[in-house]
Parts: structure tokens; sequence; C-alpha cells
């Protein structure tokens, strides 16, 4: 997959794609991530590209001309492009946008700055925008290298067997179950003990329930839009039970 991300920053991404996974799937020939710098095509000798903002107030605008020519720049790269501009108004990204992302060949990412882009650059150049949550960072860049990591992830080549990313949190719609490596006590604590029993269907049935009931705990929402299996109520069910009885034994209501 190619990736071209526009940025006034391209240290900043080209930097941070060297490492660990990314760097890996970079350097297997899986992932090029190559910038373009809109300030290349500003044509004042101070390379300015950003303005005042029409109708007064604080912070400046990135100017739409060298935004539109650097993502032309992109786009003769990757001619078949999706073009996302990273922002803070943009539609939820979720893991469901990412596996959407990773089927296209060909990626253009525009990272914002200042008090965000020309709205006119947005509206007749940019295919979608996208959020990566409900914050407000100073660019664009953090944004998209985290779009860049999460399309890796999914790439064939990219993970070995150790980091496989199909029994993760909401490739199935459901977070991730605990997990525990050696010692077997730790702290006081020990690994529940289905872990240690060598019974693998045993395993399998603990690891459901754990990722039923946290998604039940920690994000009700993704539960709401899933349709349950009668295995997966029964197994949430004795979840909540037995969170029910740990509470009642700790004097809780
Ligand atoms: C300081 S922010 C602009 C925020 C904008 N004025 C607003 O209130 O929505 C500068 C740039 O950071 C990027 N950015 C900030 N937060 C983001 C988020 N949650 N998701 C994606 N991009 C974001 C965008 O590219 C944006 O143009």
């Amino acid at each position: 997959m190619r990736i071209v991300v526009v940025t006034l920053f391209p240290e900043f991404v080209e930097h941070a794609v060297g490492f660990g996974v990314l760097g890996r799937a970079i350097e297997r020939g899986v992932l090029q991530v190559e910038t373009v710098n809109p300030r290349q095509f500003a044509t004042d000798v101070h390379k300015t590209v950003d303005d005042r903002p029409y109708g007064g107030g604080p912070g400046m605008v990135l100017k739409a001309e060298p935004l539109r020519q650097a993502l032309d720049a992109a786009v003769a790269k990757l001619p078949a492009a999706r073009r996302v501009y990273l922002a803070a108004d943009g539609a939820p990204l979720t893991q469901r946008k990412v596996a959407e992302f990773a089927g296209w060949a060909e990626l253009v990412l525009v990272a914002g700055r200042y008090e965000g882009v020309d709205e006119r650059f947005v509206e007749q150049c940019i295919d979608e925008s996208v959020s990566v949550g409900d914050v407000v960072l100073s660019g664009g860049e953090l944004p998209a290298l985290l779009v860049i990591d999460a399309v890796a992830r999914l790439l064939p080549g990219t993970l070995g067997d150790a980091e496989s990313a199909v029994q993760e949190s909401f490739s199935d719609g459901l977070l991730d179950w605990p997990h525990y490596t050696r010692p077997e006590v730790w702290s006081g604590c020990t690994v529940p003990e289905v872990l240690a029993s060598g019974n693998h269907a045993a395993i399998a049935r603990w690891r459901l329930k754990q990722a039923l009931g946290r998604t039940w705990q920690r994000r009700p929402d993704l539960l709401a839009g899933r349709d349950l299996s009668d295995v997966e109520r029964k197994l949430l069910a004795e979840y909540q039970a037995e969170q029910d009885a740990t509470r009642r034994e700790q004097g809780q209501n």
C-alpha cells in the first residue's frame, strides 16, 4: 500500500514511521509512506501558507491554494488514492473504517494545522474527513500516523503470528479479553486458573466471557449494535452474576 501525507512537518511523519511494526512494514515493502509539504507551493518570499480568518477571531487558517497544489502533487504520485482530511469535526475513525482504508492500494492523508484549513479546499478536494476522537490536537500529523499504524496492521505481511490482528479489540465488535504472562503469581495475584489448565475449549469460553463482560462494562454502545447469540447471552449473564457476587462479597451494593 502507498500513502502520501500532506503535511507542514514532513520530518515528523517520516521519523515516526520508522519504528516497530510500522518500520518493519516499510522495510518489507508492504507499506510505503511519502510526504508532500504545502510550503513548497507558497509563492512569497516568506513561504506563507496561512492567513487570518475571515470574520475575525483568533488563530490562522491554512490557505486553500498551497494545499490544493500539495494535494495535486500527492495525487500525481497516487492517482487512484482516496483523499482523506484529518479533522476534529470529521466522522469518527473506527476499526471498520480502518479496514476499508486498508482495502485501498493508495491513500492521501491531509494534516491540518492552526485553526484548520480553508473550508473550500475540503469541499472541492477531499473525499472524506475523519476524526481520531473527541479531542482537539495541534495538528493532523498524529491523527495521520494513527491511521497509518492501524491500517498497516491489517496489511498482509505486516504482522507476525505473535502480533496477529485477528483477535483484537473491535475486530469482532467486542473489546479484547485480559492477557497474562509469567510468572503465575505476581504481587500477590494469581493468573486465572483456567488459563493454565490446558483445556482449550474452557479457555476459549473464558476469553469470550471476559470480552463480552468488558465490552458490557466499558463500551455498552458496542453491545447495543450487536445481536448476541444464545451462547454469548449466557456467558454475559454468567459474567454479570460473577460481578454481582464479587460486589456482595466486598460489601458493595
Ligand atoms: C488545532 S486543530 C483545529 C481544530 C479546529 N479549529 C476545531 O475546533 O475543530 C488543527 C488541525 O489538527 C488536526 N486535528 C485536531 N484534532 C483532530 C482530531 N481529533 N482528529 C483528526 N484531526 C485532528 C486537524 O487536521 C486540524 O486541522
